[in-house]
């Protein structure tokens, strides 16, 4: 008896072990680049603004043209990408500390389980450089000792983007740049230390790297060489640019159309200027490619880019800002190069920005997917098998306010904020700017639909499909039964944790 259970249970640990190293060798970990660009939108730049990333990563993976963020703001939408979670869930709700960026709560509570903490448990070499959550590094966050859990090398921004004069926390220590070109614009900066850690790297171990960009983040500074291009660039003249935006929520109703041409005029120079500044950012996709190839390690290697939020200039009179649930602040790039991907592919999927952290954990080979992901895995898109992965994504704002805005004074005291003399007191932000959109797909129909938190039961809705630049708002007209349908599905997703989340039903 004794001597049989002995055996059988050698057997099985044999073909345990057996398993074990076969399954090893057959699916090795693969390498993760993600590139992440700040305010870069799709709807006015277009899919292919930087040449070097159409030809080394559109050209040779997937380019999803339905990428949407869970909220058009950096801090929410970075908390969103790193936690996996939709905003009621991570609670990052604006960009102060009291709104939750970087706060106690965050750094207790959500950081201590973002997908960086699965990688590493996985075995991967981690590393980090840029920008991270608005509120990162300052004394009332913790000062630039605090290094979020999971990242091996850790260079994060203080702060908000900017492109010289700024601190970095270089593994916890402060490291001042000034303003020399060569060696402080900060693009740069993040290209050349990602560059010395793939210099480290082997194929014995697999790496997760972060390379968080200010471009084309305000201020818009690009780099010296970079000065003169796209002179005769202006920003695109879309359906809704500089068309006032009638029967929409106030914010919008309150900006004054025409524009004056002297805001025109800014808003032409700050979209050449946001351009030049993704030059900087091309040239470093292309030293990453072209290390990775060097080091023999690119065809184990996914390489991942998009972006925070989107961005308008001059849509529906709105100068220079993202905060707003049109398309153009809620769509982002989102293109994929790696093993098993076939090149020069496109997918049309609904994919959301929490969906990317499912798929990182998922492609490092890790079982299962942590309970408190909002998001789902789309790594079964990257490898060609199609099906219909989300119906729907949720969409959550909450309106940013000052007490005081010094340069339009008359609007001390309004709940505003965002409001420019340059931009002739036009504010992008209000209190009541404050909402709960969906965005259903089911490539048949196509809708949005949004409640405002404002004094006016504010609601929006648009048949994307007949109106996809969101001109009319049918939320008067559309028939009843429609509307009961997508305010039951906002009701429900802005409630759900983890796969309650997953919503792949029609209405
Ligand atoms: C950086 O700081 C220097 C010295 O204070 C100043 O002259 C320069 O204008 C600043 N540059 C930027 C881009 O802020
Ligand atoms: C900028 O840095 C480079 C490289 O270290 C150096 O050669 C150059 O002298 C610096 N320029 C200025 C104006 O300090
Ligand atoms: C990629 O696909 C596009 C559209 O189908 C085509 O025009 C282009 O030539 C292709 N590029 C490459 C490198 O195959
Ligand atoms: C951010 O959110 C917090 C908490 O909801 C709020 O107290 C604060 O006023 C908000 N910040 C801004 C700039 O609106
Ligand atoms: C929104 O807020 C502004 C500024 O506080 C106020 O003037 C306006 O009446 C509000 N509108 C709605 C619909 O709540």
């Amino acid at each position: 008896m004794a001597g049989a259970l002995i055996w059988t249970s050698l057997c099985v640990t044999f073909v345990i072990l057996a398993f074990n190293t076969a399954w090893t060798f057959q699916t090795k970990q693969p390498n993760i680049v993600f590139v992440l660009t700040d305010d870069q939108d799709v709807v006015l730049f277009g899919q292919q603004p930087m040449p070097k990333t159409h030809k080394l990563l559109t050209e040779q993976g997937i380019l999803f043209k339905n990428m949407f963020v869970s909220s058009p703001l950096c801090c929410p939408s970075r908390a969103s990408i790193l936690s996996g979670q939709f905003v009621h869930n991570h609670n990052t709700h604006n960009n102060s500390a009291l709104g939750g960026c970087s706060g106690p709560a965050w750094q207790n509570q959500v950081e201590p389980k973002a997908f960086v903490t699965y990688l590493k448990a996985e075995g991967y070499r981690t590393f980090f450089a840029g920008k991270y959550l608005n509120q990162y590094g300052f004394k009332r966050t913790g000062g630039v000792e605090h290094v979020p859990p999971g990242w091996d090398e850790w260079h994060g921004l203080v702060g908000n983007s900017v492109y010289y004069n700024y601190s970095l926390s270089v593994n916890g220590v402060e490291e001042k740049h000034g303003n020399n070109y060569t060696e402080d614009y900060l693009t740069d900066v993040i290209h050349h230390r990602g560059l010395e850690f793939l210099s480290q790297q082997s194929e014995r171990h697999p790496f997760f790297m972060m390379l968080s960009t200010p471009s084309c983040h305000a201020p818009f500074t690009p780099a010296p060489q970079y000065e003169k291009e796209f002179q005769n660039e202006k920003a695109p003249r879309t359906k809704s640019f500089n068309v006032h935006g009638k029967d929409k929520h106030w914010l919008v109703e309150a900006a004054a159309t025409p524009m004056a041409d002297d805001v025109i005029n800014l808003v032409d120079n700050n979209y050449r200027q946001r351009h030049r500044t993704l030059l900087s950012v091309d040239d470093m996709v292309e030293g990453v490619y072209n290390k990775l190839k060097a080091m023999d390690l690119l065809d184990n290697t996914y390489i991942f880019f998009s972006s925070d939020n989107g961005f308008h200039l001059g849509q529906f009179s709105l100068p220079n800002d993202k905060r707003q649930p049109y398309e153009f602040d809620i769509r982002v790039p989102l293109i994929v190069r790696g093993p098993g991907i076939k090149p020069n592919t496109t997918s049309e999927e609904s994919v959301t920005n929490v969906d990317l952290a499912p798929t990182f954990v998922d492609l490092s080979g890790s079982k299962g997917q942590p309970h408190q992901f909002d998001g789902m895995s789309f790594a079964r898109i990257l490898h060609s098998e199609t099906h219909q992965f989300r119906s729907t994504v949720l969409v959550e704002y909450y309106g940013e306010e000052a007490d005081k805005v010094p340069e339009c004074p008359q609007f001390n005291g309004q709940h505003l904020e965002g409001c420019y003399k340059r931009f002739h007191c036009i504010c992008q932000d209000s209190k009541n700017n404050t909402y709960g959109c969906i965005r259903y797909d089911n490539s048949k129909e196509s809708f949005k639909f949004c409640e405002f938190q404002d004094t006016a039961n504010t609601i929006e809705v648009y048949d994307l499909k007949a109106d996809p630049d969101e001109l009319t708002n049918i939320a008067k007209t559309a028939p009843p039964q429609l509307l009961s349908k997508l305010t039951d599905k906002l009701a429900k997703l802005s409630l759900c944790k983890g796969k309650g989340c997953h919503d792949n039903t029609d209405l």
